[in-house]
């Protein structure tokens, strides 16, 4: 809004560059129009090369500012109001950190959050809840706020840094909560920083099972892990029709080559066929059979495993 940054700031020049200052000791009645002052400035390379656009508007409000509210007419010292346009001079780093990444934070501007200024002022440093009403929502309602928000870059989050961050992600993500308490595991012991770097999940905004864990078989990745289990509740294992035989043998060798040698027809089947969807499933024979034999005999004896002993092994 108010906030005012000389062109220099924006374009990472190391230049003069002219800012008005009021000028204190001007005579009564002479013009109002505050003198310029040359004020050297070093930027540093890596200032951002920021949005053009909004530099120039800045800068075409730049006129206006820290002009004007001057001398008394009686030529005495007094305290000159700091505007935005101010700051910079001093506070270099957090004016290009907040041109670069303030987000909504730009529009507020400095003084819009710091209405004073040590030594003369004490009402220094802002809380979040004078614009955040604590009563809105959860998210707002929580405790340390900057350990996450940095005000002057409010969404850049290292989420690493941050003691506990659960309860902050559970006021937006509460189905991850429900799913947690719904499925106990090592994984819900943890803090959502112990796999969440940052906010999004790009790479590298989270670890992966193999940064922890080694697979059940060296050629498994990622991918393949997430296709049996769900990072919140890894011990609901649940997977879908695309599981090579490969990955179940990595636990169940004996069954796997039992199956493979016995020959019968069985063997050409995949083991998720029979074991479908979740771990630990059976699928009944009459699924896939129905009932093939006389219905005398079914009655019977209703358990085909009592004759076909072994699905694995139906020489058996
Ligand atoms: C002439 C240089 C100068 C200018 C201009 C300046 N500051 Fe400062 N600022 C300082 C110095 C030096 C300190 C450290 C003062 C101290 O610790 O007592 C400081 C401290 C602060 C602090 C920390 C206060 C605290 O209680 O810890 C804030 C916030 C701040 N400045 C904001 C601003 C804002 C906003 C502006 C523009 C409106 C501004 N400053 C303009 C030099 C400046
Ligand atoms: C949305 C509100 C907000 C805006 C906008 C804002 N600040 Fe701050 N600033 C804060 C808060 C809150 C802190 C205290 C941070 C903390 O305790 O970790 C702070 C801390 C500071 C400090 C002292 C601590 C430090 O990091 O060195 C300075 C200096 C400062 N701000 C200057 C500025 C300047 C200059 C601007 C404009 C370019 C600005 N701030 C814009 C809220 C704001
Ligand atoms: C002077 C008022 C003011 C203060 C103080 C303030 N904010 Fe904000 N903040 C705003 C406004 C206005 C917005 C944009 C509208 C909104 O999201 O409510 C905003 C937006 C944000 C955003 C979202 C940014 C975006 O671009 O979406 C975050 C995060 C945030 N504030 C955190 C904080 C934290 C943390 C503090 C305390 C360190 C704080 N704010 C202090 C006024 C303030
Ligand atoms: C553990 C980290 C953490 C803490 C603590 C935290 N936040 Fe946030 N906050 C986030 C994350 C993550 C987002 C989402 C950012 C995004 O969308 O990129 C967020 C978003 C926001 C937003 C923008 C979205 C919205 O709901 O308007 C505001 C404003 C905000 N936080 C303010 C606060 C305030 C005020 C506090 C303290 C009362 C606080 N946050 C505490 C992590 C945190
Ligand atoms: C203020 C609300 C807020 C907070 C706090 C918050 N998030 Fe989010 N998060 C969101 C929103 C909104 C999205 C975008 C949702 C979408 O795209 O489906 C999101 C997206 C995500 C995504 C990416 C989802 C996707 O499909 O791309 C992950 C991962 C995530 N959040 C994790 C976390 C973690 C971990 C925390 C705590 C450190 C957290 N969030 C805190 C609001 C929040
Ligand atoms: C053991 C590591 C781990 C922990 C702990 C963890 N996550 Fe995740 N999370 C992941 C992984 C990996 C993904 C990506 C899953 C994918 O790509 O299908 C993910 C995805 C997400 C997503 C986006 C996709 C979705 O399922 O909606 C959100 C939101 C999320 N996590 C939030 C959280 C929250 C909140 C916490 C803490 C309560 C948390 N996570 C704890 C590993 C973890
Ligand atoms: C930041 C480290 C970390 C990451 C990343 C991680 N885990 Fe874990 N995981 C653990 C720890 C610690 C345990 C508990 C001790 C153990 O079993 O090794 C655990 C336990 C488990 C368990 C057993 C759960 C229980 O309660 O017995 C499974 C299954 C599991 N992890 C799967 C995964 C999968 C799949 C991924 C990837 C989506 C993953 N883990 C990512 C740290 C991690
Ligand atoms: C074919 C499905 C499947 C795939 C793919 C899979 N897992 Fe598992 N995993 C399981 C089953 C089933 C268990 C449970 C065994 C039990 O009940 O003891 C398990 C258990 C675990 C455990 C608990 C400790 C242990 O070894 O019993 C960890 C950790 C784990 N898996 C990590 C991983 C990781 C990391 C990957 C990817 C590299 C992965 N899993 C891929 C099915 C799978
Ligand atoms: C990480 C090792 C591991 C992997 C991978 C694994 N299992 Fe298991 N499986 C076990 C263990 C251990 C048991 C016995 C303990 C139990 O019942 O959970 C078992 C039990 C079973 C049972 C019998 C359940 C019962 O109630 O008697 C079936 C059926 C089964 N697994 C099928 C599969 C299939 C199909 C796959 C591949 C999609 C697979 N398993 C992958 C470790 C594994
Ligand atoms: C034609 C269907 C079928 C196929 C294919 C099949 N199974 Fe089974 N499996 C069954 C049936 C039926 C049972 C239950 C047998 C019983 O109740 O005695 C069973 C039981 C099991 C059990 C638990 C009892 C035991 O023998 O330890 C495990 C583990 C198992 N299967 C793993 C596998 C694996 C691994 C594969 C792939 C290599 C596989 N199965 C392929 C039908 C099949
Ligand atoms: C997922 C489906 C499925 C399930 C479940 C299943 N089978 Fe089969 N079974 C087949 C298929 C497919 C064949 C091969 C049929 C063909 O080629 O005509 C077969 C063949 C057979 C054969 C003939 C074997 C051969 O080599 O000629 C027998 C006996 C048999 N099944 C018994 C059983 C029994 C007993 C069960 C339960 C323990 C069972 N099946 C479960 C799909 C299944
Ligand atoms: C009392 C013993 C017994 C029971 C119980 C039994 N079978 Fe059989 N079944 C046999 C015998 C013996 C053969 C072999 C006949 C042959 O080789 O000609 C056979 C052959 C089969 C065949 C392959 C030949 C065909 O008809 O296609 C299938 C499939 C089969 N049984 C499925 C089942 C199913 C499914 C069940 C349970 C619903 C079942 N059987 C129950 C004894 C039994």
């Amino acid at each position: 809004m108010k906030r005012v940054l000389p062109t220099l700031v924006f374009f990472g020049l190391v230049t003069m560059t002219t800012v008005p200052v009021p000028a204190a000791d001007e005579a009564a009645g002479a013009a109002p129009a505050a003198e310029a002052v040359t004020v050297q400035a070093a930027a540093p390379a890596e200032a951002p090369a920021a949005d053009q656009e909004t530099a120039n508007n800045r800068e075409a409000t730049d006129q206006s500012s820290g002009a004007g509210e001057t001398a008394e007419d009686s030529g005495d010292l007094q305290p000159v109001p700091l505007t935005d346009a101010d700051c910079v001079k001093c506070h270099f780093d957090i004016a290009s950190d907040l041109d670069a990444h303030g987000e909504a934070h730009q529009e507020v501007g400095c003084t819009g959050c710091h209405e004073e200024h040590p030594p003369a002022g004490t009402d220094t440093i802002p809380s979040c809840s004078n614009c955040h009403d604590p009563g809105e929502s959860d998210h707002f309602a929580l405790q340390g706020c900057t350990s996450c928000h940095n005000p002057h870059h409010p969404l850049n989050i290292t989420f690493t840094t941050v003691a506990e961050t659960k309860p902050a992600c559970l006021t937006c993500h509460p189905d991850k909560g429900e799913e947690m308490a719904a499925h106990p595991s090592a994984h819900a012991d943890q803090d959502c920083n112990s796999c969440h770097n940052q906010h999004g999940l790009g790479q590298g905004q989270y670890q992966t099972c193999l940064d922890c864990h080694e697979g059940h078989s060296p050629d498994m990745t990622i991918d393949d892990c997430l296709k049996c289990h769900k990072p919140h509740s890894p011990t609901d294992i649940t997977y879908g029709e695309d599981i090579p035989v490969d990955y179940c043998a990595s636990c169940h060798e004996d069954i796997s080559s039992t199956l493979a040698e016995s020959g019968s027809k069985h063997s050409e089947l995949s083991c998720v066929e029979c074991h479908d969807g979740r771990h630990g499933k059976i699928t009944p024979c009459v699924d896939c059979h129905d009932q093939p034999h006389d219905p005398y005999m079914h009655e019977k004896f209703p358990e085909c495993v009592t004759c076909h002993r072994d699905p694995h092994n139906l020489a058996r």
